[in-house]
């Protein structure tokens, strides 16, 4: 193990695999399986040998739909974070493992043991990215329907954080005798039984795991709201935010410390990692060639219309994508976010007028208007390695993120150019690690360790009272 410390400065990198989505090229020979080993395999091990801290996956308990069908342009391929993280611990020795699952169709102790599980298994390498989706649509995959409104996806989702970390601290460290010569092998009064009883559900459940190398998982935060903003403020160790623009990450920044502070706890606490794509190549020329390319490939026309529709809640069969915006105005008032459209709470005819209005004055068709809007996206990072290395180095400076968390556009290969370009550059700017500073994922994030619970061991039961 290292002795270097991660300086504040330092830029880490995760690996985002999507599983569905939109933004994966697959329409060429390199693109590989979405759902063999080997894909996955060929993207954490070329991740740890760029020193990445994570390889993250996501979770979506639902094929997007769209207009009342499975959207078959997306690219699907999602089995189970857990199985699959499980499996690649085996292949992997140091980069951290995040699973991203949901509150609302989980159940607490259930959850709490399996990720508890992953963490042992791996050697503390263990996270949960923390999510809270709540649509009817995918409750219908659990026999529940919209089982929650959603004002109280945090309540839920806090009282059952609670409970979680309540399972994972109900072990002293040394709960277990050392060999099998004492008369019991679990000490007098360990495993304190851990009961909830709340508006969602009630527990009373003793553990049956003792702690991991880095005492309990580390818990990742995704979402964007405000109540999902002051619950990663209280609970998380990592946002996976949406914000990578320097001004969008500046602001970020500030509002996430005003609320951890105001929380009570440390701004270091928290730390931050918005999403972003990487396109690089040798030269800015053929970076931009490559950027236009992957572009061109995201957003096909099939791609631009399906992203109008979805604010015009209606077929725009017929239309040519590389004609102008339809002239006439969306059919519904809202988007519909029950299909799994990312644009919640948009409002499609002041948009999609405006909309008109930019395309209009800009000269531009649907498709160089839809990949315009996402190529002005700023979470892409598209140039030389110098020039990527440059801007990553503001970042860095200003200390404005913790890290990035990688999204390829390209699998299993899409990694390649960072770690064997990139990752040597930042290494010789001295803003990126040299070697993993530790075994666990706590100690290669920088996050302090979590205290034994010596002070709650061996007394009753622990009572959790959140969102009672
Ligand atoms: C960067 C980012 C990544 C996300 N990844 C997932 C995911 O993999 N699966 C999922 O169900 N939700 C994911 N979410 C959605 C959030 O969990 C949440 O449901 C959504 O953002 C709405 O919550 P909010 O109202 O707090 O923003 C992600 C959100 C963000 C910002």
């Amino acid at each position: 193990m290292s002795t270097e410390q991660p300086t504040e400065n330092h830029i880490r990198l995760g690996v985002f695999f999507q599983g569905v989505n939109s933004n994966t090229v697959w329409k060429t020979p390199e693109a590989g399986s979405q759902t063999d080993f080997e894909s996955f395999r060929r993207l954490a091990q070329t991740a740890e040998r760029g020193l990445f801290s994570a390889f993250f996956l996501g979770e979506g308990l639902r094929l997007r739909e769209h207009l009342g069908a499975v959207h078959d342009l997306d690219v699907v391929g999602r089995p189970d974070a857990q199985t699959m993280l499980a499996a690649l611990a085996a292949v992997t020795s140091n980069i951290g493992l995040v699973a991203t699952q949901n509150t609302t169709y989980n159940d607490p102790a259930d959850l709490a043991h399996r990720l508890a599980s992953l963490d042992l298994l791996s050697g503390g390498r263990a996270a949960w990215n923390i999510v809270t989706t709540d649509n009817a649509w995918t409750g219908a995959n659990f026999r529940r329907g919209g089982y929650l409104d959603h004002q109280d996806r945090y309540t839920h989702a806090e009282a059952f954080v609670e409970t979680a970390k309540a399972i994972w601290d109900s072990w002293g460290s040394e709960d277990i005798a050392a060999t099998g010569r004492q008369a019991s092998w679990l000490k007098p009064g360990a495993a304190t039984p851990i009961e909830h009883q709340g508006a969602h559900y009630t527990i009373d459940y003793t553990s049956r795991l003792p702690r991991s190398a880095q005492s309990r998982p580390v818990l990742f935060q995704a979402g964007d709201s405000d109540e999902g903003r002051d619950f990663a403020a209280r609970q998380a160790d990592v946002i996976f935010s949406a914000h990578t623009g320097l001004q969008a990450a500046t602001d970020f920044r500030a509002d996430i410390t005003a609320r951890t502070l105001k929380a009570g706890r440390a701004a270091s606490a928290v730390k931050i990692m918005p999403g972003a794509e990487f396109i690089l190549a040798e030269t800015p020329q053929a970076a931009e060639e490559k950027r236009r390319w992957v572009k061109e490939q995201q957003i096909g026309p099939q791609q631009a219309l399906a992203y109008l529709e979805q604010f015009w809640g209606e077929s725009l069969e017929g239309i040519d994508p590389e004609g102008p915006l339809p002239s006439f105005d969306p059919k519904i008032s809202e988007s519909d976010v029950t299909r799994g459209s990312g644009f919640q709470g948009a409002k499609p005819v002041e948009l999609t007028r405006e909309w008109r209005e930019t395309a209009t004055a800009q000269g531009l068709n649907i498709l160089e208007f839809v990949r315009a809007k996402s190529g002005r996206s700023d979470g892409t990072f598209a140039g030389s390695y110098t020039q990527v290395a440059d801007r990553l180095e503001q970042f860095a400076a200003r200390g404005l993120v913790d890290g990035f968390n990688v999204t390829p556009w390209l699998i299993p290969n899409g990694l390649d150019d960072i770690v064997n370009h990139l990752v040597p550059e930042l290494q010789e700017r001295g803003i990126y690690p040299t070697e993993y500073s530790g075994s666990t994922l706590r100690e290669n994030l920088g996050l302090d360790a979590v205290e034994p619970a010596t002070a709650k061991h061996h007394s009753d039961t622990t009572i959790i009272e959140v969102g009672a």
